[in-house]
């Protein structure tokens, strides 16, 4: 990705790559092939760290070379952790065990990554150890009390930045007291937090949560020999309890396809007329997933294929083919399951006929990016109307290709989802879109850009 001059001004100074978006030169312009995308990146950082905390020699396949699980890589390094990647590109592991951490002697600089961040603060809360945490512009934003509160509870002292932001001092205690949790909201980040640090603590360690949210901790625990009861209350609040201290067992990981990277081809094929496309080895975890039943209620064909198991995580390979969609209400008891695919969905329903209707969904506000304000900024910016709520968006659909107003440069405002959903919108509008730090998509997608024009989409710097 090369740094250019925006299209419309000459006093920019750009700081950060610009990449434009633009419907393939080709008649048709579809997209077609099949491709992989990379590997998931809440497993890949749960794999590293759970590698770590094990004696022995984990292997890990698949693993996302983005930039937040590198982060979590080194992070755990400087806790003493063996981990190394081979030329094969399977990750080796040489854990120190549970308790096991060693002092860092440095500042850890978790980058873009907020599950780095919460997961490794709760691994830290349970160790003797004192370490500091920071971030970069984005992440020093992110609320932290949500896993400081739990932490505290356990006896980890924290010193946080103004706001309960980082960076952070966390002085953790060999002697964390196993506690019950109940979370304010569903989130796999705070869940996970507390039960790592209670891998450290003697005896149970509960959290509830009010609705059930990404369960791979859950999974790859169980998978690494630690015992965890799951059950669910009749109010949907589910109630999962880790059991302290367990011998965790070396483990031979195989990462699948991130669902939420599969989300971005999956759109532009979905939206670009003629396409077909399959993406392989895409993971379905039920708690995931959610995007594509929203997609299927709003007309679109995606058929699984070669369904399989690994993990105890569902995989299948996803035949795309491009279609007419409706706009629809999306059932907010769903948002914990796609959380993060709402910014791509905002750009497939400006292409749906009639309105599509996002609730319940406020925690966007305190994703990489407040992603509601940035989608309705960019989309309004390119001619959508689109209404801003306090917990969600409207989406008025085009039926068709949606406008792409010229002069427009969209700020990903540090997001990677931010600046690929508009990069997606730019290969089905009316026009090219242009989109501005798109080197944030190192983050969770490294060959963002080729891949789509693998398929024969039409990303690249500005001329
Ligand atoms: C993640 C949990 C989600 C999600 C994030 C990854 C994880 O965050 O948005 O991208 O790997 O646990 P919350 O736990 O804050 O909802």
């Amino acid at each position: 990705m090369g740094r250019a001059q925006p299209p419309t001004s000459g006093k920019y100074i750009p700081t950060v790559p610009i990449l434009i978006a633009q419907p393939a030169a080709t008649t048709p312009a579809r997209l077609n092939g099949t491709i992989a995308v990379p590997g998931d990146k809440s497993i890949s950082h749960r794999s590293l760290i759970l590698g770590a905390l094990t004696v022995g020699e984990s292997t890990v396949h698949g693993l996302l070379e983005g930039d937040d699980v590198l982060a979590t890589a080194r992070a755990l390094r400087s806790y003493g952790a063996d981990i190394q990647r081979g030329d094969d590109g399977v990750w080796r592991i040489n854990g120190l065990g549970i308790g096991g951490l060693m002092a860092p002697s440095d500042i850890l600089d978790l980058g873009n990554s907020g599950t780095g961040a919460r997961l490794l603060l709760g691994l830290a809360a349970s160790h003797g150890v004192t370490s500091i945490y920071t971030g970069d512009a984005s992440l020093r934003q992110r609320p932290m009390e949500r896993v400081i509160t739990p932490l505290e509870q356990m006896g980890a002292k924290f010193a946080a930045a103004p706001g309960g932001r980082l960076p952070i001092t966390v002085t953790g205690t060999n002697r964390a007291l196993p506690i019950e949790y109940r979370l304010p909201v569903a989130s796999a980040q705070i869940k996970s937090a507390v039960l790592l640090a209670g891998l450290n603590a003697p005896g149970q360690t509960t959290v509830i949560e009010p609705r059930p949210s990404r369960d791979h901790t859950e999974n790859m625990l169980r998978h690494f020999g630690a015992e965890v009861t799951i059950t669910d209350d009749d109010d949907g609040a589910r109630r999962i309890t880790v059991t302290g201290r367990p011998e965790l067992r070396p483990q031979n990981v195989a990462v699948p396809g991130d669902p939420s990277s599969a989300a971005f081809p999956i759109a532009a094929a979905l939206l670009v007329p003629g396409s077909e496309i399959t993406v392989t080895g895409v993971g379905l975890n039920p708690l995931r997933a959610a995007l594509f039943d929203t997609l299927r209620d709003m007309g679109a064909r995606i058929t699984e294929q070669n369904r399989r198991d690994d993990l105890g995580e569902p995989i299948a390979d996803l035949l795309v083919q491009a279609g007419p969609l409706k706009g629809i209400e999306v059932p907010p008891e769903r948002a914990p399951a796609m959380i993060d695919e709402y910014p791509v969905l905002a750009v497939i329903a400006a292409f749906a006929q009639g309105p599509t209707v996002m609730r319940g969904i406020a925690e966007l506000r305190v994703k990489e990016s407040d992603r509601i304000a940035a989608m309705v900024t960019g989309l309004t910016a390119l001619g959508v109307r689109v209404e801003e709520l306090p917990d969600g968006m409207i989406v008025h659909g085009h039926d068709g290709p949606a406008p792409a107003n010229p002069g427009v440069l969209i700020d990903s405002e540090m997001d990677h989802r931010i600046a690929m959903s508009f990069l997606v919108y730019g290969l089905a509008a009316q026009g090219p879109v242009h989109v501005d730090g798109c080197d944030m998509i190192e983050t969770s997608f490294p060959g963002f850009a080729d891949l789509m024009n693998i398929l024969g989409g039409r990303i690249g710097a500005p001329a």
